[in-house]
This record gives C-alpha cells, structure tokens and sequence, in this order.
C-alpha cells in the first residue's frame, strides 16, 4: 500500500529507517550508525517541514518498507525559467527482494501528484552503489546526467603541517573576496565553465546558457552570504581565480559533524597550469581547518586535473553520487 507521508508520521519512520539499506553519509567512513540514523531524521523532518514537500511510503503488513520525498527547487527553477523539482529522498528496506519494484510504484505514485504541480523537471542524486534506486529511476525513465566523486579529506590523518606546500608563484597573492571583486568573479565564471560538463551541461532539455547562469549565481549567493569565505587568487594585482566555502552546515553542527565545505573554484582559462588552483585549495583548507576536522567536496568525473590535485594534497575518494533528470511532457 502507498500511502502519504508528513511530519506527523515521523516517529513510524524513524523506527522502520535501521532496515533501510541506504547508509546516510556513506562517505564519512567514521560515523556510527547512531549519528548517520540521527543525521538523516533531520534531513527527512527539514525536507518534509517545507511548503512544497510531497511525500509517501510504501507499507506492507503495518511495516513501512520504502519512502520518498520530494520538494520543488525554486533557485534552480527561476535561473532556468522551468519548474524543477528534486526527490531529497528515496529509500528501500534491506533485503527486500521486491526492491526496485517498490522505488518505482513510489515514484510512479509521486510523478502522477507532480502533474497538478506544474513540475517539468525531476531530479535525483542516488549514491553509485544504491542499485535498486538507480534500476527504479532507469526504469522510470531517468536518465544518468554526470557523476560527482565525494573526496573527503580528514585533518587527523593528514595533518596540515605535514603536507609539501605547493610552489609559490611570485606573483601570486590569496586574500579574502571584497564584495567589489564580484564582477571580476563574474567574467572568470563565464569563461571557466562555458565547456564545462556537469549535468546542467549534460541535459540537452535544459535553455542554452543555463550551466553558465547556474554557476554565475551560485557566486553571486556566495557572496550574498551563502558562502562562509571567498577566497581569490590574484597575480600582479588582477584577479585570475576563486575558491568558495563553507563551515559545518546548522544541521551537521547539531549532529556533532565536524565537516567543511569545499564547494566551488575557477581560475581564468588564461592563467591554467601555473599551480594557482592548488595554492587557493592549499590556504582554503588552512582556514577550514579552523572549524573542521574533515572537509569534503563534490567534483565531476572527467575533472582530472581537481581530482589528480586533490590527490596530492592528501584528500581520498570516499564515494560518488549519480545526478539523473527526467523530464515530465
Ligand atoms: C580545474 C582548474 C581549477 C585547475 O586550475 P589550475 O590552476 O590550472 O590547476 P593547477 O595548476 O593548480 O593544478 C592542475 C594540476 O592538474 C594536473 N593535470 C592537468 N590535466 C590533468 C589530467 N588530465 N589528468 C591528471 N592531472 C592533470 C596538472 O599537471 C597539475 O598538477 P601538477 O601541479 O602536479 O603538475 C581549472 O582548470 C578550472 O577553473 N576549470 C574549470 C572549472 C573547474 O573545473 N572548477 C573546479 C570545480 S571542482
């Protein structure tokens, strides 16, 4: 039986979610299973608090075995000028053996209430090994967009003093982004991620120029206050790159989660090569080690030189997240 899910059920769920094969934080290996059980109740109770939230669980003998949940994404709808949506949750109970076949009447049962919401665009970000989930979503008719890699770098393991510092380019100053050198940010953006390849970039649905506008915003927001600081790059006084990041979100504060945020970087297409990248990533991770004692970030599959860097500054592949589209006509 599908049935709908809010807030009010929240204790029912928290007692079915230790069968649920789904490992939460699956990339921060030194959880136990009490705080990623903890973590995760959060991030149901804040999805399903939300205006916009549609929910449902699949139960069968007064026993939930499955649940989704998803939200409408305004940030991304009014940069694209098309509705999107995301499911923030999909789960399944371990040892299942109807696994997949439960996900999709979920998902079937949520794409049919998605019609009077207006939502063209589903999205979904599943971790690689969630099979059943990514054989419901492809049978659904998801289609795979890109593949991110969690790199999760652990300051216990690879004290700061112990890694080489990178090669000081003479000309190089990092300092903290003033809010008049977002236009210089800007102009970076646009030539950085103009081939980029993220799914924004993988949808051929999606409006030309939307990957370009996604990442112009998302700088913008940094310096709205998403971000906790901006650090900028700059050679013989010009500005040639960026880094973004964040301290621990409130809900990993609350969860005793001691994890910063490397989110964004770019460096002006002119200036690759000459080690700015890595000086920026460098002093970045000294100042999150003010507030952290992991650091994790997301970074695209094909983003060799990133991945080959991070590598060498000691930070380890620790997970990957398939994003899947499916457009709703
Ligand atoms: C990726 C990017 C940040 C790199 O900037 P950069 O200043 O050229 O980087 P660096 O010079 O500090 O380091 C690049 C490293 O990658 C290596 N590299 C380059 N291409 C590589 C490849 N295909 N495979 C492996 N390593 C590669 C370089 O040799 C260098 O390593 P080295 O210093 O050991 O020789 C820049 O190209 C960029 O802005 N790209 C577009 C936006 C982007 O990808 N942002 C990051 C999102 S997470």
């Amino acid at each position: 039986m599908i049935a709908r899910l809010d807030l009010a059920a929240i204790h029912d769920l928290c007692l079915a979610l230790p069968r649920f094969a789904r490992v939460p934080l699956a990339h921060l290996r030194h959880l136990n299973p009490g705080q990623r059980q903890a973590f995760w109740l959060d991030e149901i109770s804040q999805s399903l608090a939300k205006e916009s939230s549609i929910a449902f669980v699949s139960i069968v003998s007064g026993t939930i075995n499955g649940f989704i949940v998803y939200n409408d994404s305004p940030w991304d709808s009014e940069i694209t000028g098309r509705r999107i949506g995301t499911v923030e949750h999909i789960a399944v109970a371990d040892g299942d053996d109807s696994g997949t076949e439960i996900l999709q009447e979920l998902l079937g049962e949520l794409t049919r209430n998605l019609a009077d919401r207006g939502t063209q665009c589903l999205v979904c970000k599943v971790h690689s090994n969630e099979l059943r989930a990514i054989h419901a979503l492809e049978q659904s008719g998801f289609l795979l967009m890109d593949t991110l890699l969690d790199f999760v770098f652990d300051f216990s393991r690879t004290p700061i003093e112990e890694i080489k510092p990178p090669r000081q380019d003479k000309q190089l100053k990092v300092r903290r982004a003033k809010p008049a050198d977002l236009s210089a940010l800007m102009a970076i953006n646009e030539k950085a991620f103009t081939g980029y390849f993220g799914r924004y970039h993988a949808d051929p649905q999606m409006p030309p120029d939307t990957a370009t506008k996604i990442y112009a915003q998302w700088v913008r927001s940094a310096f709205e206050g998403w971000a906790d600081w901006i650090l900028v790059a700059e050679v013989d006084g010009r500005i040639v790159g960026y880094g973004l990041w964040r301290k621990p979100l409130e809900i990993e504060a609350k969860n005793s989660l001691s994890v910063a945020h490397y989110d964004l970087a770019a460096i002006d297409p002119e200036f690759l090569g000459r080690g700015l990248w890595t000086a920026l990533m460098f002093d970045g991770m000294r100042i999150a080690r003010n507030y952290a004692q992991y650091l994790v970030g997301p970074v695209h599959v094909c983003n060799y030189p990133v991945q080959h860097t991070l590598q060498k500054l000691g930070w380890r592949i620790s997970g990957a997240r398939h994003s899947f589209h499916k457009w709703l006509n």
